[in-house]
């Protein structure tokens, strides 16, 4: 797929098959993550591939707007040490992630993570020291449902050329 029809096809799906993905294809996808612009190329952000089934429903439970994550075949947990742009340079890969999801078919949605009253204990579950945050965690897998076309706001009502 190339880039254009990847972000035209790209949207956040909330049933899932419960069916592994091939670690392979979850390498590639993070190779995607890791080439992520990242200020001062300090790159802070890390991944820890959740794909057990008992952990995945530990985090469906915390997480209250991720209860999919017990069905899908994978959660990428992004954190970030942390650095002066820790958010920003999180948020960049976790998009790449879910762009490469979709550039090899799988579906996506991110689930809140930064600042979450669940962040800290999430982080404590897999292991991951003090300093670092959770960014973001993203189900990674195969829709149940009719793949969907995406709606967003016309170009029209976002573009503003030279003033606003
Ligand atoms: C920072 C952030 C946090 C999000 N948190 C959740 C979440 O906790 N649960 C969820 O189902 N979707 C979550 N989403 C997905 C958005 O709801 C989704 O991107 C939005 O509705 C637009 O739909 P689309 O992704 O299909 O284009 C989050 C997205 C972002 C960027």
């Amino acid at each position: 797929m190339d880039a254009i029809d990847t972000f035209q096809a790209r949207y956040s799906c909330r049933d899932y098959l419960d069916k592994p993905v091939p670690r392979e294809l979850l390498e590639r996808i993070i190779d995607a993550g890791r080439r992520a612009p990242s200020a001062r190329k300090v790159e802070p952000v890390f991944y820890v591939v959740v794909t057990e089934a008992e952990m995945r429903h530990r985090i469906a439970q915390m997480a209250d707007f991720g209860r999919f994550i017990a069905q899908v075949g994978s959660c990428v947990l992004v954190f970030s040490h942390d650095t002066k742009y820790f958010l920003e340079d999180g948020c960049l890969a976790a998009e790449n992630i879910l762009l490469a999801a979709t550039a090899f078919g799988l579906q996506s949605c991110w689930v809140a993570g930064h600042g979450k009253p669940y962040a800290t204990s999430i982080a404590e579950m897999v292991g991951v020291p003090g300093d670092a945050k959770l960014i973001a965690m993203l189900a990674i897998g195969y829709a149940r449902e009719p793949l969907r076309q995406p709606e967003h706001k016309p170009v029209k009502d976002v573009l503003h050329w030279e003033k606003f």
